[in-house]
């Protein structure tokens, strides 16, 4: 004979598991509530909207869970914090550069909570040195650069070459090679650093070595120079033209260029000599900065560009699966990035978020220069580069897929 069973009461699952996650918090576990973990949720799909089509999740294991924001940072905003600093550090007993080595003022992502950092690899500094500062030699795994924003003034030393900068030029200090830094020059000297340090720092990769040792005497705080200034451009400046009769290697570094310095006024000359091409609809004048024997991006995790815009010229919206800093050199216009619109002139710095659509807009009547440094290098390295368009109807297209 069956007997009827009475229905078992239903329990409420979610409801329980969140209990018993109460206390699996203390064994470092957590039991899956919902459908993919907070943190591995998509951020991003093909058929998303114009912002990507993610949003931050809540509970335990995603409190810790921070995506980069769109974001600019207007230059008539922060350079006068750069000259405050200048003043103070003038006025000191002590210069704060003697117990920080380096002066003057990180930007922030604000959606990084914090962290020194405008992306998720990439960090950036504006640094402003009086005359006779000196930032002492150092060596580092992490890659990093220099984007001279004064007119003149001020110097790095890499690797026994002596870079004396102006405004637009370029200095790569790969992993691996010794720097230093100074401003001879009577008036403050400002560069931005950009560095690969917050990626260096997520594979606990980063080493720093200040103990610079110049026959016999240590913590020299500049080297000697071994190649005076345009050594770079002597040897490798001469397009399609390597020389054999060196290792080409300088520093301890792997796959990073041997060209430490780029002038400013070649790389405008060389956009300005381009600019009746007709360019790319998403890039419009773009040139790339490569390691001259291989070809490669500078350094195997970051992509440096020099960008020509045309008076009036408006670009179609593209979106990459790398995150993008970016500097205005020159001109004034418009950027829109995940549907928010930044306007934009000389020295303003913006920060693009992976995969997110942007498009930029000269609105002046003279020629707007961005140079931009993204992560794409290492995204391609890792078989991980995508890129999207999207004209004018919406209609997107696969770019590099
Ligand atoms: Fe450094």
């Amino acid at each position: 004979m069956s007997v009827a069973t009475k229905p078992a009461k239903k329990v409420d699952a979610a409801e329980l598991m969140e209990q018993l996650n109460a206390e699996t918090a203390k064994l470092n576990a957590w039991i899956r509530v919902e459908a993919n973990a907070p943190a591995q949720r998509p951020w991003f799909a093909d058929t998303g909207g114009a912002t990507g089509s993610g949003t931050l999740a809540t509970g335990r294991v995603a409190r810790n869970q921070m995506k980069m924001q769109a974001h600019r940072w207007r230059w008539r905003e922060i350079s006068p914090f750069l000259f405050r600093i200048a003043e103070i550090a003038r006025e000191a007993e002590e210069k704060p550069l003697e117990r920080t080595d380096r002066q003057g003022i990180l930007l922030t992502n604000p959606g990084l909570g914090g962290r020194l950092q405008i992306t998720n690899t990439i960090r950036c500094a504006i640094a402003i040195y009086n005359h006779g500062d000196i930032a002492p030699a150092h060596v580092h795994s992490p890659n990093a650069s220099r984007t001279i924003l004064s007119e003149k003034g001020g110097y790095t030393n890499v690797e026994g070459e002596r870079c004396e900068c102006k405004r637009g030029d370029i200095v790569f200090t790969p992993n691996g090679t010794w720097h230093d830094h100074g401003n001879d020059d009577p008036d403050p000297m400002i560069w931005i650093d950009m560095l690969d340090w917050p990626l260096m720092e997520y594979l606990d990769c980063v080493w720093v070595d200040q103990n610079y040792i110049d026959e016999g005497r240590t913590n020299a705080k500049s080297q000697p120079t071994l190649h005076s200034d345009g050594h770079s451009t002597r040897m490798y400046g001469n397009g399609g033209l390597k020389p054999v009769f060196t290792s080409n290697q300088r520093g301890w570094g792997q796959k990073s260029t041997p060209l430490f310095h780029y002038k400013g006024v070649e790389i405008r000359e060389a956009l300005n000599r381009l600019r009746k091409e007709e360019g790319d609809p998403f890039e419009a004048i773009k040139l790339e900065f490569v390691n001259p024997i291989t070809g490669a991006p500078v350094f195997p995790t970051l992509q440096y560009c020099a960008q020509l815009l045309r008076p009036g010229e408006e670009l179609a919206f593209k979106r990459e699966t790398s995150s993008t800093f970016i500097v205005v050199m020159e001109g004034q216009g418009f950027s829109e990035i995940g549907g928010q619109r930044f306007d934009w002139e000389k020295n303003d710095i913006m920060a693009v978020p992976n995969f997110m659509w942007r498009r930029h807009v000269n609105t002046g009547k003279n020629d707007a220069v961005l140079y931009t440094v993204s992560d794409s290098a290492l995204l391609r390295a890792m078989g991980q580069y995508r890129s999207q368009g999207k004209d004018a109807a919406g209609k997107v297209t696969q770019i590099v897929q």
